[in-house]
């Protein structure tokens, strides 16, 4: 069988950047073991088991880089016996036959399985946090861009009053500005399951440190510390709690919320004509409508956002099913779930990086649409100068209400365009304000304070918010590979 005669993920296959599946693979995952082998044994030798020596070590560190040989060679032995950390570890002594006795010494399977999957917990939120600091960047600019352009806003999606095409953008960085302080609590308050053997008791360790409970509480600091971490959880059972599961997934989850709305807003935008996404020159939009031209992009966006809005339940219904001191009844999911989260918010990320420095504004498109709808708005301000000319407010209303109804007919049951203006223009009672008209009916008097809040936002908040990833932020071009 070849590549071609198996499944494999889309997620890989097609989606994800190399980092984030480079992060999730077998060589990364193997690899890690071995780091935390040598760590555990590193920390020992310090705390004083002279039986660890600094051969052992040193051939532990030359090769924690496991190769595709060895690969294949832990691979055969877990086809013996059956178990995938004794065959790594019997591989690994292999390799290493200075250490070959000391390998795993005192720990349980979970030493490795469940530190490293913290570990790539924690890095694979270090992936994504800059990518999404990258995507506020871009909307920032382009909302800055657009600040002071009014467009037709929409309540119910029917038109409402006019906004700004930069203000409508800040409604969905200041959802991204909460994604990223919801990234950045949860990478840090990821912990280390440490060094606690089979039932979270330390019970294997004490004895090879010969009751010392010191040297024991001292070894499950010093491994953690040695892989970076600054929290060792300090009660485990044989696992750490699934519940760190939730806490990781839930932010995950709670973006791709933010991703499909924004990408959904995109996609309406789309069908009005106002907006779009990038298009390349090559790109076909539809196999038989040469003419289309589908949002694409922010389609892909919402099919993966729904993913990944449902992997959080994963977590929770993983975490209340642990029986006491662990069950193996997490361990198919996790490999499923926990990476699909992340592989799924990097290319969404991805794409939305790809999608923000790319957009494509019809201004004038926009103008057509808050013509047709301003007239309409533009009655209150009629009525408030006519006021002020001496006439009677309830005179005017009337008179509005009339023309407006007038209007209305023309345009649902002809077709055509809204005519309201032409008709307080002809008409001899509106006189008064005639020569007010295009002021009354000048787009961006009807915007409020749109663009000051659009630039205090981006200037304060956002700027706050980024001002840690400055280093990390670019406008490099994000390709996308399919
Ligand atoms: C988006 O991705 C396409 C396809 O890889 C690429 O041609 C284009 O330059 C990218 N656009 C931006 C603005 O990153």
């Amino acid at each position: 069988m070849s590549d071609f005669d198996k499944y494999s993920t889309p997620l890989s296959s097609r989606y994800a950047s190399e980092e984030m599946s480079s992060l999730f693979s077998s060589r990364n995952r193997f690899s890690t073991w071995r780091k935390l082998w040598l760590n555990l044994a590193i920390a020992e030798k310090e705390l004083g088991l002279t039986v660890i020596t600094n051969e052992a070590i040193e051939q532990l560190k030359e090769h924690l880089h496991i190769s595709d040989e060895e690969i294949i060679a832990a691979s055969k032995q877990e086809a013996i016996v059956r178990h995938d950390v004794m065959a790594h570890v019997h591989t690994f002594g292999e390799t290493c036959p200075a250490a070959a006795g000391i390998i795993h010494l005192g720990a349980t399977s979970c030493f490795v399985t469940d530190n490293a999957d913290l570990i790539f917990l924690r890095d694979a939120y270090d992936i994504i946090i800059p990518k999404l600091a990258n995507v506020i960047d871009r909307l920032a600019k382009f909302a800055l861009e657009y600040k002071d352009l009014p467009v037709l806003g929409w309540t119910h999606f029917q038109p409402a009053q006019l906004t700004t095409l930069g203000k409508r953008v800040t409604l969905w960085i200041q959802e991204l500005l909460w994604d990223l302080r919801n990234f950045v609590r949860a990478r840090n308050d990821i912990g280390f399951r440490g060094v606690k053997g089979t039932t979270g008791t330390q019970a294997s360790f004490l004895s090879l440190f010969h009751g010392d409970h010191e040297k024991v509480e001292a070894l499950d600091k010093r491994v953690a510390e040695l892989l970076g971490f600054d929290i060792v959880y300090p009660v485990t059972g044989q696992t750490y709690s699934r519940k760190v599961d939730i806490d990781v997934l839930a932010p995950l989850s709670s973006f791709a919320a933010t991703a499909h709305k924004m990408a959904t807003d995109i996609r309406l935008l789309a069908n009005l004509k106002e907006i779009e996404e990038p298009f390349e020159k090559s790109q076909i939009g539809s196999s038989a409508m040469a003419y289309k031209r589908n949002p694409m992009r922010c389609e892909r966006v919402c099919s993966l956002a729904r993913h990944l809005g449902t992997l959080f339940s994963d977590a929770v219904q993983t975490a209340s099913v642990q029986w006491f001191e662990r069950t193996l009844d997490d361990s198919a999911i996790r490999r499923i779930s926990l990476p699909s989260a992340f592989l799924t918010a990097d290319i969404l990320l991805t794409t939305l990086s790809n999608i923000s420095s790319g957009l494509v504004v019809y201004p004038k498109v926009i103008e057509r649409r808050i013509k047709s709808e301003l007239p309409f708005m533009a009655t209150e301000n009629i009525i408030m100068a006519m006021v002020e000319e001496g006439v009677s407010r309830q005179e005017v209303h009337e008179a509005i209400r009339v023309l407006s109804h007038q209007a209305a007919a023309v345009v649902k049951e002809e077709g055509k365009d809204n005519d309201l203006i032409e008709r307080v223009k002809n008409d001899e009672f509106f006189k008064p304000v005639w020569n007010k008209l295009d002021m009354l009916l000048d787009p961006s008097t009807f915007v409020g304070r749109a663009p000051q809040q659009v630039e205090k936002f981006i200037n304060n908040d956002v700027a706050d918010a980024l001002a840690p990833f400055q280093e990390k932020i670019n406008d490099a071009v994000v390709n996308l590979s399919v």
